[in-house]
């Protein structure tokens, strides 16, 4: 890491990026597709539980680091930035293309990004309020200037098509932020939080070990237990940064929330006393993209022109560790 004392003590976001791959697949051709298999779940079911419509899955050879560069190409242009500029990459994944190097090492050989420090971030879901948070932290001390935070995910990967309860929740994809050293406001406050003992209600148990694959390595879940946490947890957690920052619920001009249900997103944004219409929403169409779903609503509601720069944004996630973060910033 090059230690670059900046001048400035705060962060913002310059810049926002993002990346789904071209295939995608509506409920029915899911339906479909399990039917194939024996497994009976409906387009009604899935809408009614989670809101989801479609998502999309990336082909075989694409892996987390091509969706991440695309998406951070995307953040660069945005922010008129260059690769020489960026002197931190991290990377919130769970689905790395490697064991090792990091998915962030992969994004900088692939942008000719030239040094800096670059690294993964593994707080599955949380990941990139996880990323951003680091960022901004390390851009305060002056330990980098310009970062690249990305969460990138091919979550098909590790899905267990003979399990309804979960294949049909997930989809790939990547988001990306430039967040640079600045002098105006930017993210105002955030915070983290981990519970370890709820680590079996959400996890992928398999690992590489002596050149064999030892457990399962498809994703498993308490569907219910998670579900219970994180409606308690997120709006606890809104609530905590909103204090932090000496704010109020009022103040939130939207809400962007991981996106794993439609139906804990609606419970977060009435707890906050939030209307509907000030959360973004991309689960309909993109399905829970685990670390990418928060960066992936940012971009889709700075691009469509909702999101506007001095808009006051509350970006939380909540998933597997169980880990959970809210970041609040003037965008
Ligand atoms: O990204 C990290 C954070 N993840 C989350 O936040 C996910 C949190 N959990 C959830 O979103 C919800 O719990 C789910 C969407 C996963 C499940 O919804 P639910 O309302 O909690 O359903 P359930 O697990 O209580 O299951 C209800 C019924 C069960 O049948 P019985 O036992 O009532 O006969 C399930 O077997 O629905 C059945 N079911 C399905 N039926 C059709 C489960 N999956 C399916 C399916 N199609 N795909």
């Amino acid at each position: 890491m090059t230690s670059n004392a900046s001048r400035f003590s705060l962060s913002r976001i310059a810049g926002t990026g993002s990346v789904l791959p071209p295939r995608r697949l509506t409920n029915a051709d899911l339906v479909q597709q399990l039917a194939e298999r024996g497994l009976e779940t409906s387009d009604e079911w899935i809408v009614e539980r989670t809101g989801i419509k479609a998502r999309h899955f990336a082909d075989p050879g694409v892996n987390s680091s091509d969706l991440a560069a695309q998406a951070a190409r995307q953040a660069m242009e945005a922010a008129g930035v260059q690769p020489a500029q960026i002197d931190l990459v991290i990377v919130a994944t769970s689905t790395p293309d490697m064991v090792f190097p990091s998915v962030a090492c992969m994004v900088q050989r692939k942008l000719g990004i030239p040094g800096g420090a670059a690294f993964d971030v593994q707080a599955v879901c949380s990941g990139f309020v996880y990323g951003l948070t680091i960022a901004d932290a390390m851009i305060r001390c002056g330990s980098a200037s310009r970062a690249l935070v990305i969460g990138a995910e091919v979550f098909s990967r590790i899905l267990d098509f003979n399990d309804r309860t979960t294949c049909v929740l997930f989809g790939d994809g990547a988001g990306a932020v430039v967040l640079e050293a600045s002098d105006k406001p930017g993210i105002v406050a955030s915070e983290l939080h981990a519970d370890g003992r709820y680590a079996d209600i959400l996890c992928t148990p398999g690992t590489v070990s002596g050149g064999q694959v030892i457990g399962d390595p498809v994703l498993k879940m308490d569907g219910q237990a998670v579900f219970k946490l994180a409606v308690s947890v997120l709006a606890e957690v809104a609530h905590s940064v909103l204090a932090k920052a000496g704010r109020t619920e009022a103040d939130i001009d939207w809400l962007i929330p991981h996106q794993a249900n439609i139906r804990i997103m609606q419970s977060t944004a009435r707890k906050l006393k939030l209307p509907a219409d000030k959360v973004i929403v991309t689960v309909d169409q993109q399905g829970n993209t685990s670390a990418a779903s928060i960066p992936l609503a940012l971009d889709a509601g700075v691009r469509d022109g909702r999101i506007k720069r001095g808009d006051t944004l509350m970006l939380e996630g909540v998933g597997g560790g169980f880990t959970w973060g809210a970041v609040l910033l003037d965008f």
